[in-house]
């Protein structure tokens, strides 16, 4: 069945979620974290993610801006910067304007002229998904913004994955899902989509029950996946 339908995930497959602690490394105010702003990229997003699941598991719900603070806080105190708040507010600054990756205004441009609906399905609250839609300048090329705030529970709970249906009229066959976190792209396949999993960092394929159909190093194959 042919893809009619591209939907991709927001953090680390259109925006780049190391960008804010590189962003402010760089800045002569945060010299402090100038070695170690890597190791608190990884683990706010590690922890970002983990508090997103066991959120999840427990029905202890709340937005994705409560748990991207509490994995910030986690990832500070962590590497010794718990006490700054001044670094703090720059962080979560610059979370709202994160870079896109180079190749996807032209991607999704792609995808619009051949005809498919293009959106977004994300963890993201409405709010922060305006703010990095409209500050990589990409707002033309999507049809929607789809947020689990919705239905009031993370990914990968097959909710979340249901309101590609609701907002589409398509099949999940028809669906190709787009995403560089691996256990988005696996859960997904487990859903019934066809998945590219964009394996930016090289890492191993995720050992759970299902695999994504395809996997990619960016996002310039994408068109080719959905049959253009
Ligand atoms: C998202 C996270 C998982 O955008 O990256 O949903």
């Amino acid at each position: 069945m042919p893809i009619t339908t591209c939907i991709f995930d927001a953090y680390g497959t259109l925006f780049d979620v190391t960008a804010a602690a590189r962003q402010a490394a760089s800045e002569p105010d945060f010299a402090q974290i100038k070695d170690s702003w890597p190791q608190i990229a990884e683990h706010w997003r590690l922890k970002q993610l983990q508090y997103s699941w066991l959120r999840a598991v427990t029905g202890a719900h709340t937005d994705f801006w409560r748990v991207t603070q509490d994995g910030l806080d986690w990832a500070l105190e962590r590497t010794g910067h718990g006490d700054d708040t001044a670094l703090r507010e720059r962080l979560l600054a610059l979370y709202w304007e994160l870079q896109a990756y180079v190749e996807v205004p032209e991607i999704l441009q792609t995808l619009k002229s051949g005809g498919m609906n293009t959106a977004i399905l994300s963890n993201g609250s409405p709010a922060m998904l305006r703010g990095a839609v409209d500050s990589a300048g990409i707002d033309g090329v999507l049809d929607a913004l789809l947020s689990v705030e919705s239905v009031g529970i993370f990914k990968p709970d097959a909710r979340v994955y249901d309101l590609v249906g609701d907002a589409f009229d398509c099949t999940k066959e028809q669906v190709l899902f787009v995403s560089s976190n691996g256990w988005d792209a696996a859960a997904a396949t487990g859903y019934g989509f066809t998945t590219a999993w964009v394996n930016r960092a090289g890492d191993p394929v995720d050992r759970l029950p299902w695999k994504p159909a395809h996997i990619l190093t960016d996002l310039t194959g994408i068109p080719a996946l959905a049959g253009l």
